[in-house]
């Protein structure tokens, strides 16, 4: 029977093998052949794959007697190029010579080829591909004297333009891969606002991590039942996230969201202003003053978590609910005259709606519902305006079984903190429970919080955040009306005999010599006695996690020692400095009067009421209010107003204690009044 190579194309490999072995060597063929690949041998897959090979790539081979070699013809116009050695030889394949077609000396792109073929039929032959000792492929060669066919011409044009074709979108795939654009900021103010930590880059397969922005703004439009106040056209103002008035909430961002274009799709992220800013108004209609640096009192996360992974498990998060959406907010983008000094992300390209309709939406609710889902042995209705659970969730991330967790880990809600200062701040034990000392690895901490990990944190966008905590962000003064001097100066002396020990000066450098070096350090739990279930919520085995973590990033100590400038191999990248302690941190009291509501759990809402013994203190209150008590210092927590805007707080709940810490409560009403004074000027 004599085969043909259409023959050959179509029989499945073991066939194949079994031709090769009964087939003799034959004589090197002799000037031009016609190549046809042959991969995914039998399947029609693998047909299509040949003509496509055959067009663009390779079309046959060229054998110089002469010479004892042969040149490929490839590429759309068959150039000759990569020259193999020809000579008969031992099948490495199969008993018994072949012609062996011998790339190594020959060709450095193609030096780990080696070609074997035999003749199956007259004038054609099969040879199989090798790539090292592995075989990778196989192929017919066919004797093809007659040269260029009648539509050779056109098979070289639909070559050559769906080459350039490929090459262009192949470039359009990479830059739109490669694309990584934060939005920057000239201002460090503006640059912890809404700067990039590299949350939003996510990594490898991730396809990136943030929230695409137009989501972002679609969301709440979406499903404003899973508002807590159900109105729309506000963002998320609900969950007591800033807008700067002169933001549009539908289609801006608010404080603590930053945006950066990865992969060709604008998407916003958390970073440390999210929780680290906040508002304070003077009365009740007042515009309300954004303090940067301050705990974010107004801020729901646990409310916002919740209302992201509603969304997500509501079954109208789809693209063809979402996608309407978007495009209503992109026309209203157009109609708005949005600041042109602000980067406003570009309306969605007819390729981009394909990603959002295939993909985009459905892989953003996948990666929502697997976080809520990781999450979901916290109850973060319990967290409240300015609380979150620190090191629960890094728990859950890390992979700790939470669902075996014992009972008394699993409630780690803090009040957030200030960062203003940090440069007085390095060495202390900080973070409540005092469990690291280094600011750096603070700093860092968070910034993995924000989604970041050493592969995506924006090391020079962080530093930008860190150099401005070290020493510029600075806490606003009490408002000078509210303070009467005289009273604050009598009040010093009790500081220093009451509190500063624990609590150090006033101002910068907290640590005086003298002072017995108390601040900074970690007071047992038995004796402030204070709610412990922050305190329990970080474990010893977490401390463990945590210093092992991204042991392939060592900071090169010998390298760094005398480069402190060389961020990109000398920014710390794993942690050392956590510990597991049995106390809570005795910190400085910088800006004090906007931490309220008090103690590492806000279970105080004034200074009054901190100096007052627990049973005094209020049971039940409500915080997240920004309106200001510049008497008892604090925030607003009784009265209708604060009912309403505000999250009620109960101090029976589990983690939400308000005993202990009874330093200065037995203090006569006249020198508590003079504290409180002496304390606002911190
Ligand atoms: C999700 C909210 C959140 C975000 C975002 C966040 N932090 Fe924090 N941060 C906290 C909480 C909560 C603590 C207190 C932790 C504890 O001890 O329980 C804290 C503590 C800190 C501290 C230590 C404060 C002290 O004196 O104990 C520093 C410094 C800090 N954060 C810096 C940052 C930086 C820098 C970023 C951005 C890269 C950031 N944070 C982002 C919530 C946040
Ligand atoms: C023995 C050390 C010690 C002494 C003395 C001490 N404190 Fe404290 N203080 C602490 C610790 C520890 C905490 C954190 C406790 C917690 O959050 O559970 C704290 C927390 C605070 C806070 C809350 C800070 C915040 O950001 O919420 C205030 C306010 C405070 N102390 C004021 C005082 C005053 C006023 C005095 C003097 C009358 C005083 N402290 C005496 C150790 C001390």
């Amino acid at each position: 029977m004599i085969l043909l190579a259409k023959d050959l194309r179509s029989m499945s490999g073991s066939e194949l093998d079994t031709l090769f072995r009964g087939s003799p060597a034959g004589p090197i063929p002799v000037g031009r052949t016609r190549g046809t690949a042959i991969l995914f041998a039998g399947s029609w897959f693998g047909r299509l794959l040949s003509v496509m090979i055959r067009v663009l790539f390779w079309k046959g081979k060229i054998f110089r007697p002469q010479s004892g070699d042969l040149k490929n013809r490839v590429g759309p116009l068959g150039w000759r190029l990569i020259r193999a050695a020809v000579s008969e030889g031992d099948s490495w394949f199969a008993d018994g010579p072949a012609v062996i077609l011998d790339y190594s000396q020959t060709s450095f792109l193609a030096r780990k080829i080696r070609d074997e073929i035999r003749l199956v039929s007259p004038g054609l032959y099969l040879g199989v591909v090798y790539w090292g000792k592995r075989r990778i492929a196989r192929f017919t060669l066919e004797s093809d004297d007659q040269g260029e066919g009648r539509l050779a011409g056109f098979t070289k044009a639909v070559g050559v333009v769906t080459l350039a074709t490929l090459l262009i979108g192949g470039a359009y795939v990479a830059i739109r891969l490669a694309d990584d654009r934060p939005v920057t900021y000239a201002l460090d103010e503006d640059h912890f606002k809404y700067g990039s930590t590299g949350g939003e880059r996510g990594f490898g397969k991730q396809l990136g991590f943030g929230i695409p922005y137009w989501m972002w703004v679609a969301l709440p439009e979406l499903f404003p039942e899973y508002l807590p106040d159900g109105q729309t056209g506000v963002g998320y103002r609900a969950f007591g996230m800033i807008y700067e008035p002169d933001r549009d909430p539908r289609l801006e961002l608010p404080i603590g969201m930053s945006m950066r274009r990865v992969q060709g799709i604008d998407r916003v992220y958390f970073n440390c202003a999210v929780c680290h800013t906040g508002t304070v108004r003077a009365a009740p209609g007042e515009p309300a003053e954004i303090v940067l640096g301050m705990p974010a009192n107004t801020f729901d996360l646990g409310a916002l978590a919740g209302f992201l992974g509603r969304a997500a498990t509501d079954w109208r998060f789809r693209s063809d609910r979402m996608l309407p959406k978007i495009e209503e907010l992109a026309r209203l983008q157009q109609e708005l005259t949005l600041s042109g000094d602000r980067y406003q992300p570009q309306p969605l390209d007819a390729l981009d709606r394909a990603i959002f309709r295939y993909v985009g939406i459905a892989l953003m609710r996948e990666q929502l519902l697997t976080l809520t889902s990781r999450l979901a042995f916290m109850d973060m209705t319990t967290w409240g305006p300015g609380r979150v659970d620190t090191f629960n969730p890094p728990k859950a991330l890390l992979g700790f079984p939470m669902e075996k967790a014992p009972e008394r880990e699993l409630v780690g809600n803090a009040d957030l903190p200030s960062v203003w200062n940090q440069r007085w701040k390095q060495g202390m034990q900080l973070h409540w429970d005092g469990n690291n000392t280094s600011v750096d690895e603070r700093n860092l901490s968070a910034a993995f919080g924000t989604g970041a990990t050493p592969t995506t944190l924006d090391k020079d966008k962080v530093l930008r955040v860190a150099a401005w905590l070290w020493d510029k962000a600075q806490p606003p003064d009490f408002p000078e009306p509210f303070i009467d001097r005289e009273l604050a100066a009598r009040g010093k002396p009790v500081y220093q005999q009451y509190c500063w020990s624990c609590h150090g000066n006033r101002e910068p450098p907290y640590r005086t010599e003298g002072d017995g070096g108390l601040v900074g350090t970690v007071t047992p739990i038995a004796e402030i006695g204070t709610d412990r279930a922050r305190l329990d919520s970080y474990t010893r085995l977490l401390a463990v996690a945590q210093n092992s973590l991204y042991a392939g990033f060592p900071a090169d100590e010998a390298h760094c020692r005398d480069r402190p400038g060389d961020l990109e191999r000398c920014y710390p990248a794993r942690f050392s400095h956590f510990r597991k302690t049995y106390g809570y941190a005795n910190l400085p009291l910088d800006g004090l009067w906007l931490r309220a509501p008090y103690l590492h759990n806000g279970s105080v809402p004034t200074l009054y009421d901190l100096l007052e013994p627990a049973e005094n203190r209020p049971e039940v209150f409500h915080i997240g209010y920004d309106v200001y008590d510049y008497q008892d210092v604090g925030f607003v927590s009784f009265g209708p107003d604060a009912e309403r805007q505000g999250w009620r707080y109960d101090t029976r709940e589990r983690g939400n204690g308000n005993g202990g810490h009874d330093y200065g409560t037995l203090l006569a009403p006249d020198l508590k009044e003079a504290l409180i004074e002496y304390l606002k000027t911190f």
